[in-house]
């Protein structure tokens, strides 16, 4: 088939043409699909995207003018994608569900244990000669409860590490699974793991129903002081409520790898631009937050996997083999 691949970088060709191995004729593009870049998807019977492609119903309609019949995710989140306008339109939409969920739980853990242990200021510290030691106390990991709001394949995952670490879980999950039950994770109620947890982190997906999950009233339920990570999808956070919360002491420590407004920012070089986004450049001047730029999923195992799967849909999609579909 032949298939238009947006929002490419280096990395992408790499091990998508890889996987390939000349099978499909593959066009790769930098831009993100949008309204104004959906016309290089001409000629192509399938298109390949990432997590900032624009999605909507306007592109859909207009891929289906152009005659696409396959949207291949490369990436498990779909919130960016308008299922319904993909059903509407004959559009079949797939994704990869699964490529590393170590890749993104230990990515978290990391986030974690450098905010804890101020790694990102004794990194600085030591490089100009300051070895003081004032204002990098941590605490033991040992004991204290995190909460895992999703726990699917990466939440499961972040529950058996922190099981190593010794820290008792909450979670909360419209659908509790057996195998954190089974490693001594308690589900609860959102309330009562706002209320109780040292560490929030959170690994469900954005839904028009979970938007802002964390508002500022959920961020008054929480212990004075809390960790929150948020590796999942920026719209998780209500981002003015957390500055507030972090202004006011309530956050003690925030890490992030996805933001509200990532589309604009992120996988780019923008070191010598200036920062249009008020929002993101307060959060830059705290010294308690880490920002990470989408890159929880950025390990090889993960590139290889993407690949893979995402090379074995189409083929599947152009054989008229099973397909896991998502539906609109
Ligand atoms: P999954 O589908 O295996 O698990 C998601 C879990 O969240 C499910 O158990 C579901 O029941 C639960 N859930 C749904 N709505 C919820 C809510 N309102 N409150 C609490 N739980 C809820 O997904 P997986 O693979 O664990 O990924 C989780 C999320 O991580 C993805 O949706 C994606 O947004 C994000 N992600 C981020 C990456 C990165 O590089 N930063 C890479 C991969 C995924």
């Amino acid at each position: 088939m032949n298939v238009a691949i947006f929002s490419t970088k280096n990395y992408d060709r790499e091990f998508v043409s890889a996987a390939n191995a000349s099978r499909h004729e593959l066009r790769f593009f930098e831009p993100h699909l949008n309204e104004e870049t959906v016309g290089l998807a001409s000629g192509s019977e399938a298109v390949c995207v990432f997590v900032n492609d624009q999605v909507n119903a306007a592109v859909i309609e207009k891929l289906r003018s152009l005659g696409v019949r396959l949207i291949a995710l490369r990436c498990a989140g779909y919130n960016n994608v308008d299922l319904s306008a993909a059903t509407k339109h004959g559009i079949t939409v797939v994704r990869v569900p699964a490529y590393s969920p170590y890749a993104v739980a230990e990515h978290s853990i990391a986030l974690i244990l450098a905010l804890n242990r101020k790694v990102h200021r004794a990194y600085n510290r030591v490089r100009e000669g300051n070895f003081a030691l004032d204002g990098l106390v941590g605490f033991d990991m040992h004991g204290k409860t995190v909460g895992l709001i999703g726990t699917g394949q990466i939440g499961t995952v972040m529950a058996q590490i922190l099981t190593g670490f010794g820290c008792p879980t909450l979670a909360f999950d419209p659908f509790p699974n057996a195998a954190c039950r089974s490693i001594g994770v308690r589900y609860v109620e959102l309330d009562e793991l706002l209320a109780q947890s040292d560490i929030i982190s959170l690994h469900c997906p954005l839904t028009p129903q979970n938007k802002y999950i964390i508002s500022g009233g959920a961020i008054a339920k929480m212990k004075n002081g809390v960790m929150l990570i948020n590796t999942s999808r920026g719209a998780l956070l209500d981002t003015v409520a957390i500055i507030n919360g972090l202004k006011s002491g309530k956050i003690g420590y925030l890490g992030l790898d996805v933001y509200e407004e990532e589309e604009e920012i992120f996988f780019e070089d923008r070191s010598g631009l200036i920062l249009s986004d008020d929002v993101f450049a307060r959060l830059l001047t705290f010294p308690n937050v880490i920002i990470t730029g989408h890159q929880a999923f950025f390990t090889r195992e993960a590139l290889l996997n993407i690949a893979a799967r995402t090379i074995d849909n189409i083929t599947k999609f152009e054989n008229n083999q099973p397909l896991e579909k998502l539906a609109g």
